[in-house]
């Protein structure tokens, strides 16, 4: 088994999920914010250590992956983030893209960039402990998009990128996101994942990634968010499991991103995905549906710490409970 390989098990191990905690100092600032809190480098790192030291994290969570400036951030006690991690168990991953930019050509759609200088980024990384890493692209439905041409830059860029993970010995969790935004029904949605992952898969396999050694981090198959009927848990695990059986059965695994469903809507879902039969495991990657709870309750105020770990290990346990509902269905 390879390196790349070995990490993709234990980042997908029976019964945890991925926290994500990359949001970028933008998104994480505007976040704080409108939870009260004043948004310097100070309050982002508190924050952040509060995620990593919540009681038993370990248990439910195998992965957290940070943006650039946490890796590079070191705990109240001088411990830098990627040692506090590994200390606890917990492998850390790191954020490579620089985001969704308007595409040249395509008006209206995205392409995401990071591509310039990743080797020498990924090398870095790894020097400073990173286990694994992230890479988003971004795809909004309208009557006419994702266009042809927004699927094949973003599969192609994605692909470049999980080529250059793996040569530097970082697992690549491939994030294709088609966003819940718009009115649409379930089946566009399906029919839209499905042809973002075939062209992904195909431009996966002309620089030889290895599926062995990624993990693939796909939307939930759901109505658009502004659609007045929402699927139910067992119409969203029967939707998203169709598309998901092209991947071959050598995919290390599948760890879903929450796109901004409700929490508890989340991990119904995710639940319901363990009664179907499938070679990898279907585990989850959020970071909304886990950390907007803990973010509201923390508040930014030292004496409710407690609080906002309270709310991230309730959430955690709560996922985790969803993924080993797998194991007890197999035991029955
Ligand atoms: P959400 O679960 O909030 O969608 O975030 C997951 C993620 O990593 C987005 O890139």
């Amino acid at each position: 088994m390879t390196t790349t390989q070995k990490i993709a098990q234990q980042m997908t191990t029976f019964g945890k999920g991925i926290l994500a905690a990359d949001e970028s100092i933008g998104t994480m600032s505007s976040r704080l914010e409108d939870a009260g809190v004043n948004p310097t480098a100070q309050n982002r790192r508190d924050y952040r250590e509060l995620l990593v030291t919540a009681a038993d994290l370990a248990d439910g969570v195998s992965g957290i992956i940070f943006c650039d400036e946490t890796l590079n951030q070191t705990f109240a006690d001088g411990t830098p983030f990627p040692e506090a991690c590994r200390a606890r168990g917990i492998l850390p991953g790191i954020k490579v893209d620089t985001g969704a930019k308007p595409c040249p050509g395509l008006p209206g759609e995205t392409i995401t960039e990071g591509l310039d200088g990743l080797a020498g980024r990924l090398a870095d990384y790894a020097r400073s402990g990173a286990a694994f890493a992230k890479w988003r692209a971004v795809f909004t439905i309208t009557d006419n998009a994702p266009s042809r041409g927004s699927i094949v830059a973003n599969a192609n860029a994605l692909a470049r990128y999980a080529a250059a993970c793996q040569e530097a010995g970082l697992v690549p969790i491939v994030e294709p996101e088609v966003l819940m935004a718009g009115a649409h029904g379930i089946g566009r949605c399906a029919e839209v994942t499905a042809a973002v992952h075939q062209t992904v898969r195909e431009h996966l396999a002309l620089l030889n990634v290895d599926l062995a050694g990624i993990v693939l981090k796909p939307n939930m198959v759901t109505e658009g968010e502004d659609n007045s009927h929402p699927a139910t848990p067992e119409e969203v695990a029967a939707a998203t499991v169709e598309v998901l059986r092209s991947w071959p059965g050598d995919l290390a695994g599948v760890a879903f991103l929450s796109g901004g469903q409700p929490a508890e809507r989340a991990t119904a879902n995710l639940a319901a995905m363990q009664s179907h039969d499938t070679p990898w495991p279907l585990t989850f990657s959020f970071g909304r549906a886990l950390v907007s709870p803990a973010l509201a309750a923390w508040h930014g105020e030292e004496d409710r710490v407690g609080d906002g770990q309270a709310a991230l290990s309730a959430h955690v346990a709560a996922n985790a409970a969803a993924v080993r509902m797998r194991g007890q269905l197999q035991s029955v």
